[in-house]
């Protein structure tokens, strides 16, 4: 069992506050992924569960015990960090083993330790090579290893593969996805890459300025967000917005886009006519129509291969669109949209947040 509960979690850096009391629990063996911009405190926190940055306010738990007063040591975690911060002089197989060596661990005991982990990571060729010696998915790999052969209670991963080209990066995505399904560890894991949370994670928790928007499955996020922020956090390209007014009731309920007309929003908001509304449409829940729709000026086509990216103007506003096809379609034409008016997301202007039940 190992689980991670965190309450109320406090801090600040002298006088500057930098989380505001955050609320995670997280289940034994779940895999956690902490997401948010620059600066929100993702690595704040994760350094909070590992022992290594004071606790200001608040407890984080393991296995049920208040970790507060420990020493990392002490608290039977392993962290891997976003540079490795392998030993240069060392080998493969000396980092791996370190940490035992100085625990005090029997040699013959760290050598099957440091070869279950090669052998779980396809490292046993390189265990003799130095640092130098390796390629930075292999460098990443090691300092994998190197938590494992620790056998901790939790993993906590800090932004892990943004030292990576993209292809790596995808592929160590898929092995460190392997490997939690293998080892069954607990894992927090940070990163800013919402495609990396959305691949990885079965929960995620999104960040923003020291406080949580929104904790959830990658899915339930994406379809249900509970504010604009967590709507356009995740999913690239992202949500688009549209700004207009209500008019209407209940099922006859329209959304007023000014001069590209109107949408109906049937069912999908409880707000009196009359009221300013956002409304959030994922770029693949819009198409070209086949006949009628709502008239928009081409302004650029991307190609990516196997979609086309359109920005478009729409009334005054500039929106994305995908399509799983090829369009021959140029700058400056107009097209007619359809927009999958079931998939909207409705925000209130003022605050942000859902108008919606579901
Ligand atoms: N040792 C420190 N002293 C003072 N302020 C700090 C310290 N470490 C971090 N901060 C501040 O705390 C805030 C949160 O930092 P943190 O490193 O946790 O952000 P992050 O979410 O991990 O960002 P990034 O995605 O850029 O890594 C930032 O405003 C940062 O400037
Ligand atoms: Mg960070």
């Amino acid at each position: 069992m190992s689980t991670v509960q965190i309450r109320d979690a406090r801090k600040f850096y002298g006088a500057h506050p930098v989380l505001h009391g955050v609320d995670i629990d997280i289940a034994d063996g779940e895999f956690v992924i902490l997401v948010g911009p620059s600066g929100c405190g993702k690595s704040t926190l994760l350094r909070m569960v590992a022992g290594l940055e004071s606790i200001t306010g608040g407890t984080i738990s393991i296995d049920g015990r208040v970790v507060n007063g420990l020493e990392p040591k002490d608290r039977d975690i392993a962290m891997v960090f976003q540079n490795y911060a392998l030993y240069p002089q060392m080998t493969v197989a000396q980092n791996m083993g370190f940490a035992l060596e100085l625990a005090g661990t029997a040699k013959d005991e760290i050598k099957r330790k440091v070869d279950y982990a090669a052998g779980i990571l396809g490292l046993e060729p390189l265990l003799q090579r130095k640092p130098a010696q390796l390629s930075g998915g292999q460098r990443q790999r090691v300092a994998m290893g190197r938590a494992i052969v620790r056998d901790p209670k939790v993993f906590l991963f800090d932004e892990p593969l943004s030292n990576l080209d993209a292809k790596l990066r995808v592929k160590m995505r898929a092995e460190i996805k392997a490997l939690h399904q293998r080892l069954k560890t607990t894992i927090v894991y940070v990163t800013h890459d919402q495609i990396e949370a959305m691949t990885m994670a079965d929960k995620i928790v999104v960040m923003q300025g020291g406080q949580i928007e929104q904790i959830g499955t990658p899915l339930d996020l994406y379809d249900h967000p509970k504010n604009m922020f967590v709507a356009g956090f995740l999913g690239s390209p992202a949500m688009n917005f549209l700004e207009g007014v209500v008019v209407g009731h209940e099922d006859s309920a329209c959304l007023d886009l000014g001069d590209a007309g109107r949408v109906p929003l049937a069912g999908r908001v409880r707000q009196a006519a009359g009221k300013r509304v956002i409304v959030g449409i994922r770029p693949e829940a819009i198409a070209i129509a086949d006949t009628g729709g709502i008239p928009a000026e081409v302004l650029v086509v991307e190609p990516t291969g196997s979609e086309t990216h359109l920005a478009v103007r729409l009334g005054g506003q500039e929106i994305v669109v995908v399509l799983r096809s090829r369009v021959s379609l140029a700058a400056g034409e107009r097209v007619c949209l359809s927009l999958e008016t079931a998939s909207f997301h409705v925000f209130d202007s003022d605050t942000g947040e859902r108008l919606q039940d579901g």
